[in-house]
């Protein structure tokens, strides 16, 4: 029996293959290409709230001519107990594919060590793969190949960051990561990168990440399950990206943001509601990307 086509983390995974998912994705976007799972189901399980990540992929099956079925820790045997191994030998005995959304990223593991059909990572406390597949589709999008282009990551060093970081070394662009010490990306991530040679800096200022950048992101400044909501506040307050900032970065630089946003907390609402502002096309490609992840996984 083959392996399943797992989509667990960005650097589990070579620049071809990202490359090519990302064309897969544009090339059903724009109708060049039509890629048909009828007949396939993919399962959703959601341990963490969700918008765009259940609603992308629901609707990305549907239209595929797939079907979906949703799962959470309330309405299944998961919340009471059953093992993420059992959970994943049943479900591969029904569906194609199965997607999670989970604080732990060992549950994540476990589910593709003993499922049968392909994973999908929809977010774990570690990293966010599908947001930055739909991010550099939308970067390139707007301006071309972001190799060779400064990104500039200003806020918490948390799983978007890490995305980040693994982005970086898969698609060739260089990194600057403004985070307060205290809530510094994970050193492990750091250490990764420095094995593959990825371009990235870490500074405690974010003007100097914004300084000649081409792409601009931000992310909210308590994510889901973090509980210090005022120690985060005043750690991130000086890393706000407002319009002052954003003159720092390249005349032509884009901002983003992965949503959900608070205006004027990570971001002031000029920037997030301005013309340099891709955030609409960015979760509008989560759609699209995810397509050329499905695609690519059943195909
Ligand atoms: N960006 C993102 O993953 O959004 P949801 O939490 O709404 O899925």
């Amino acid at each position: 029996m083959t392996a399943p086509k797992h989509f667990l983390d960005l650097h589990k995974l070579d620049a071809q293959t990202l490359h090519a998912i990302l064309a897969l994705g544009s090339d059903i976007k724009s109708g060049r290409k039509s890629v048909s799972l009828a007949g396939k189901t993919l399962a959703l399980i959601f341990e963490k709230p969700s918008t765009r990540t259940r609603v992308s992929f629901e609707v990305g099956m549907m239209q595929l001519g797939g079907n979906v079925v949703v799962m959470d820790d309330n309405g299944s045997q998961l919340g009471r107990g059953e093992t993420v191994a059992d959970t994943a030998r049943v479900l591969s005995r029904y569906v194609d594919a199965i997607m999670i959304r989970t604080d732990d990223p060992a549950k994540l593991d476990e589910l593709a060590r003993h499922a049968t059909v392909p994973v999908i990572n929809g977010l774990t406390d570690d990293s966010h793969p599908c947001q930055l597949m739909a991010d550099v589709m939308t970067y390139e999008e707007h301006r071309g190949s972001i190799r060779g282009k400064k990104v500039a990551w200003v806020g918490d060093g948390n799983n978007m960051a890490a995305s980040f970081v693994h982005a970086a070394g898969r698609f060739g662009f260089s990194l600057a990561l403004a985070t307060p010490e205290e809530l510094a990306l994970d050193g492990a991530v750091l250490r990764w990168a420095e094995s593959e040679g990825v371009d990235v800096t870490v500074t405690r200022d974010a003007d100097v990440a914004c300084a000649g950048a081409d792409l601009v992101v931000t992310d909210t400044w308590v994510s889901m399950g973090d509980k210090d909501s005022d120690r985060r506040h005043a750690l991130l307050k000086p890393y706000q990206v407002d319009a002052r900032r954003m003159t720092l970065a390249n005349a032509d630089a884009v901002f983003m943001h992965c949503l959900p946003a608070h205006r004027d907390e990570e971001v002031t609402a000029d920037v997030i509601d301005g013309p340099q502002s891709v955030i609409w096309d960015e979760a509008e490609n989560r759609l699209h990307a995810q397509k050329g992840i499905l695609a690519w996984c059943m195909g």
